[in-house]
C-alpha cells in the first residue's frame, strides 16, 4: 500500500504545456488510495480542461475565487481548501507563478490557496531550457526551499520549443515516487524494527475443542498499523482472529498456540528494535492433547493444566537494546500489579486497561488506558477509539526511541 493512501492531496495546476501530464498524475495518486483536489489558475484551463482534471479526481476544479455559474457570487474559500490538503503539489509549476509564491504574490485563486496552506508543499517546475536555467528562475526556486517548500527537479530532454535540456516536468511516476520517498525519510519510525503480538491463543484440547478467549486483536492490529504508518518495519505475530491483514507492508504471521507465538517471536526478537506484546496469551494449556476427539463417557472430565511460557518475561530475558512494552488488563490492585508485571517482565512501559471502565477490553471498538512508566511517571488517557489508543502508544514509543 502506498504512504499517500487516504492523503488529502491538493494539486495546483499552472499554465504549461506539461500539464496534461497532470492528468495522468492525479489518476495516480487517486489510484495510490489519495484523495485528491485540484486547483488551476484561469491560464492553466487552455491547456487542460477542468472537467478532464473533475472527473478524473473525483472532485469540483476551482480556478477563481468565486463560483462562476453563481449568480450569487458565492466564493470559493482558499483558506478552507489550503487547510484541508495534507500535502499540496504545484504540477507543472510554471516560471510566472514560481515567481509570484516566491514573492507572496496571490492575484488568482491558486496563488492565495498557496499562501494558506500549512501543509508541506511540493513543486515540479516545467518550463523551456533557458527560462528554467535563468537567474530570476534560480531565485525563485531558492526562495521557495528556503520557505520549506521541497522541489522535485525537472528532467532533461526534448521540451515544447523544439529544443532539448533540463526543464520537462517530472513524470508522474517518478513525482509519486519522489514524494512517497521523502515522506518516508521523515517518518519518526523509519529504519525501525517492531515486533507486536496480537490476539487470543488456542490452546488444544484435542483434534476439534481448544482454550481460548474473547481477544479479538484490534488492539494490536490498529497498533501495527500505525506504527508502519509512522515508517517503521513491522512483524505481527497474530494469535487466532477474523480480521485481515492489515496491510501497510505489515509482515503478518499467523500462529495458534502460545507455544507457537513463543516460537516465533523469538525467531524474530534479535533484529527487533522494539516490540509490544499485546497478545492475551493463555495462561495454560492442556498437559496432554488427546489425538482423536474426546468422548463424554463421564459425568466429569478433568483436564490438567500446565503453564504456558510467559513470552514477554521471556523477551525481557532476552532483551539488549530493545524496548519492551507490555499490557496489563486488571480487575483489582490494578496500579500495583501493573507495576509488578512492569519490573518483572524488565518493560520500558506498562499499558494498562480497567476492565472497570464502561467501554474498553476484549470485543470493544474503545479503550481506556494508563501508562505507567519504568522511571514511575504515569499518563492517563481518555476513553477513545482503539485506532486513535493505537497512536496514542505509537507515540510514546517514538519519544522513548528519540529521549
Ligand atoms: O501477566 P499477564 O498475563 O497479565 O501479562 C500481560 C502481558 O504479558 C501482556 O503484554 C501479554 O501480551 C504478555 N504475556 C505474554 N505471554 C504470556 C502471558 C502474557 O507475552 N504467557
Amino acid at each position: 500500500m502506498s504512504i499517500i493512501s487516504g492523503k488529502k492531496i491538493l494539486i495546483g495546476v499552472t499554465a504549461g504545456i506539461a500539464a496534461y501530464k497532470t492528468a495522468f498524475l492525479v489518476r495516480l495518486l487517486v489510484k495510490a488510495g489519495a484523495e485528491v483536489k485540484v486547483v488551476m489558475t484561469p491560464a492553466a484551463k487552455d491547456f487542460i480542461t477542468p472537467l478532464t482534471l473533475s472527473t478524473l479526481s473525483k472532485n469540483e476544479v476551482f480556478s477563481s475565487f468565486t463560483k462562476e455559474e453563481d449568480e450569487n457570487q458565492q466564493w470559493n474559500n482558499h483558506v478552507e481548501l489550503g487547510l484541508w490538503a495534507d500535502l499540496m503539489l504545484i504540477a507543472p509549476a510554471t516560471a510566472n507563478s514560481l515567481s509570484k509564491m516566491a514573492s507572496g504574490n496571490s492575484d488568482n485563486f491558486l496563488l492565495a490557496t498557496y499562501l494558506s496552506a500549512k501543509c508541506p508543499v511540493y513543486f515540479a517546475p516545467a518550463m523551456d531550457l533557458d527560462m528554467y536555467q535563468h537567474p530570476s528562475t534560480k531565485d525563485s526556486f531558492q526562495k521557495l526551499i528556503s520557505y520549506g517548500n521541497i522541489m522535485i527537479p525537472a528532467g532533461t530532454g526534448e521540451l515544447a520549443s523544439g529544443l532539448s535540456g533540463e526543464g520537462r516536468m517530472a513524470e508522474p511516476e517518478e513525482i509519486l515516487k519522489f514524494i512517497e520517498n521523502h515522506i518516508s525519510e521523515s517518518l519518526p519510525l523509519r529504519n525501525k524494527k517492531i515486533l507486536i503480538t496480537a490476539g487470543p491463543t488456542y490452546e488444544a484440547i484435542d483434534p476439534v475443542r481448544f482454550i481460548g478467549n474473547h481477544s479479538s486483536g484490534k488492539m494490536g492490529y490498529e497498533l501495527a498499523k500505525a506504527a508502519a504508518i509512522m515508517g517503521a518495519e513491522v512483524v505481527l505475530i497474530s494469535g487466532p482472529t477474523h480480521l485481515t491483514d492489515p496491510g501497510f507492508g505489515i509482515e503478518v504471521i499467523r500462529v495458534k498456540s502460545a507455544q507457537e507465538m513463543y516460537d516465533a517471536a523469538h525467531e524474530h526478537f534479535e533484529k527487533m528494535d522494539a516490540a509490544i506484546a499485546s497478545a492475551a496469551v493463555s495462561d495454560y494449556r492442556p498437559k496432554n492433547v488427546a489425538t482423536q476427539k474426546i468422548k463424554k463417557n463421564s459425568e466429569n472430565l478433568i483436564l490438567e493444566l500446565q503453564k504456558n511460557p510467559d513470552i514477554l518475561a521471556s523477551l525481557g530475558e532476552r532483551k539488549k537494546e530493545q524496548i519492551l512494552i507490555g499490557f496489563a488488563l486488571e480487575t483489582e490492585n490494578e496500579e500495583e500489579n501493573a507495576l509488578g508485571k512492569l519490573k518483572r517482565k524488565k518493560l520500558d512501559f506498562i499499558v494498562l486497561n480497567s476492565l472497570k471502565d464502561e467501554g474498553a477490553g476484549f470485543q470493544k471498538e474503545t479503550n481506556k488506558i494508563s501508562i505507567l512508566f519504568k522511571g514511575g511517571e504515569k499518563k492517563d488517557f481518555a476513553l477513545k477509539p482503539k485506532k486513535q489508543v493505537a497512536n496514542d502508544i505509537i507515540k510514546e514509543l517514538i519519544g522513548l526511541f528519540h529521549a
